[in-house]
């Protein structure tokens, strides 16, 4: 089988990013084109971020993950501890995530330290989250190999059984990773492959210092 892919290509021409439109902080530089892309129809889910990390087996993994808050000390998303990633985080927390909203023709890759949530930030979203979905987070070893669809369903059920009338908690194997980035590029595409590259590299406390990148 054969599929060439030699005439797929697009001129990106629908913004730029000048230095002088720069912040000093790249979360204000964040916060902008995530609010854009959120607020866009064009885009579906502009929380959905691409997350990598290092594995026990020395290979990169990367996966989708839903970034469900970010502050000014960096990017939360939520999992199971005792995942592949959760593994992977445990022993080796530098990680990377990456965004990319094709109608603005932007990219933004996060290079940062993860370090698990405070347990009390993790039980208030466990808390805000349907019963189906802590259900859920019960009823799968996120990552182990299952037998059947079926042995999901039935775990699924039990779970359901056992917290029928009762408050769901949060199981101690599910939470919250905070991201602390150290460098932060932000790309635009521009014509002619010459795309826009700005890089902020965390240089000392709230001090980033700003770099522009060959595309
Ligand atoms: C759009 C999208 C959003 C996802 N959001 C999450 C998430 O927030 N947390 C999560 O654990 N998995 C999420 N997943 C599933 C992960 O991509 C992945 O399959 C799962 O976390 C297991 O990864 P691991 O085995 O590498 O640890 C999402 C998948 C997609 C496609």
């Amino acid at each position: 089988m054969e599929k060439d892919l030699s005439n797929h290509r697009m001129n990106y021409d629908k913004d730029a990013l000048l230095e002088a439109n720069t912040p000093e902080n790249p979360i204000e530089l964040f916060r902008d084109w995530f609010l854009a892309a959120d607020a866009s129809d064009g885009v579906h889910e502009a929380n959905a971020m691409n997350i990598s990390t290092i594995g026990l087996d020395s290979f990169p993994k990367n996966r989708m993950v839903l970034l469900k808050k970010f502050t000014w000390e960096g990017f939360i998303f939520y999992t199971n501890y005792n995942s592949e990633k959760g593994k992977a985080i445990a022993k080796n927390p530098n990680i990377c995530l990456s965004f990319f909203w094709n109608t603005f023709e932007r990219q933004i890759i996060i290079k940062g330290i993860a370090e698990k949530l405070a347990e009390n930030l993790s039980d208030g979203y466990f808390e805000s989250r349907p019963d189906g979905s802590k259900l859920g987070a019960w009823a799968s070893e996120q990552s182990e190999i299952v037998s059947s669809r079926e042995e999901l369903d039935t775990a699924l059920a039990s779970y359901e059984d056992k917290f029928r009338d009762n408050e769901i908690p949060r199981p101690k194997h599910w939470g919250g990773y905070l991201v602390k980035p150290i460098s932060i590029e932000f790309w635009q595409g521009r014509p002619n492959r010459m795309h826009d590259r700005i890089r902020y590299t965390l240089e000392s406390d709230l001090n980033w210092k700003k770099v522009r990148l060959a595309p």
